[in-house]
């Protein structure tokens, strides 16, 4: 039976790609396999990022190479270029991910380009994923506001989602990258995208900065969405959004998922155990 409400799992990529120290591959591996038990659909095994930049997922070939694939669930990854999408594909992800910026701020501190430009850069990765049959999620990052360029507007954030929709992306995942968002300014954002975007193209991804993230998921889950991007045990970051912490915690999501009467899918006995790695290595 298909859920209600889908959970992206992104642990193992913006969990761990924010930590000071590194994780070594096997636990990266222990981490996933445990949440390949849990009864997730998609699970963002890693980045195929420069390494100079996010030295973390330096090992991202060799962590796919180690886990133990789950028949019917997709491993995805970052990928924001097209060298980042050969090695995802040689590497076997099931699908990949461009990542945008709402801010010019945060594309030139994430990206080392202008918001154009990085779209210049996916579009040789859309068009390669189009050949080897391999869907393309996105993100927008800053939709609310952005530590470099403060408040983000809803109508330009509104033009880069459907810039990413039009260019070829399944899903437009709304980064609250810094967990500034508060019920009033996600709900201007979803009133200025649900105008013409339809709410199952949209997926929400919340850092729990301030508190707010499990009223967010609340909110859009009123609003239509059915996909929220989570972390276990609340693992996350980012290291050039300066003050984000981790992504809500995926336990968390489910609770609020549960209250609205709607079913997510996950068993919560293997999630516990998969919790359980999780903070072992935020002990490494
Ligand atoms: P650059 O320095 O402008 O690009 O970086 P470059 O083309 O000059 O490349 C620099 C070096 O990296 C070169 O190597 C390239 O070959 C290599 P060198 O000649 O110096 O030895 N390189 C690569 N190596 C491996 N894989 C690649 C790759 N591309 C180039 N794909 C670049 C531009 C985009 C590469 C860089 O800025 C970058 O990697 N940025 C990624 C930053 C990142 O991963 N941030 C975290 C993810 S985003 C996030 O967390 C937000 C999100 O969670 C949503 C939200 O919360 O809002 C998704
Ligand atoms: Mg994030």
């Amino acid at each position: 039976m298909i859920p209600d409400v889908a959970l992206f799992e992104v642990g193992p990529r913006d969990g761990l790609q924010s930590r000071g120290g590194m994780v070594s591959t096997e636990s990266k591996i222990d981490l996933i396999d445990g949440l390949s038990r849990s009864g997730f659909r998609r699970i963002e095994a890693t980045s195929f990022v420069s390494p100079r930049w996010v030295p973390q997922m330096a090992d991202a070939a060799e962590v796919m190479a180690g886990i133990e694939r789950c028949p019917g669930l997709r491993y995805a990854a970052l990928t924001p270029n097209l060298t980042g999408f050969e090695r995802a594909l040689a590497a076997g992800c099931d699908e990949v991910a461009v990542f945008a910026s709402a801010s010019e701020g945060f594309s030139r501190a994430n990206l080392n380009c202008s918001i154009e430009e990085s779209f210049a850069r996916f579009a040789p990765v859309l068009a390669a994923a189009k050949d080897a049959d391999v869907p393309v999620r996105s993100y927008l990052s800053m939709v609310i506001a952005c530590p470099f360029d403060g408040p983000t507007d809803p109508a330009v954030a509104a033009h880069w989602a459907h810039r990413l929709i039009e260019a070829g992306c399944y899903e437009v995942s709304l980064g609250d990258t810094i967990g500034a968002g508060t019920p009033d300014t996600l709900d201007a954002l979803l009133r200025t995208l649900l105008v013409d975007i339809a709410p199952d193209r949209l997926a929400g991804h919340f850092h729990d900065t301030t508190g707010h993230a499990a009223e967010l998921v609340a909110l859009s889950l009123e609003r239509g969405l059915r996909c929220f991007d989570a972390s276990v045990a609340g693992l996350g970051g980012c290291p050039y959004a300066p003050g984000a912490p981790g992504n809500v915690d995926t336990r968390r999501v489910l609770e609020v998922v549960e209250a609205h009467g709607l079913s997510h899918g996950i068993d919560l006995d293997a999630l516990a155990r998969a919790e359980t790695i999780a903070r072992g290595l935020t002990r490494d």
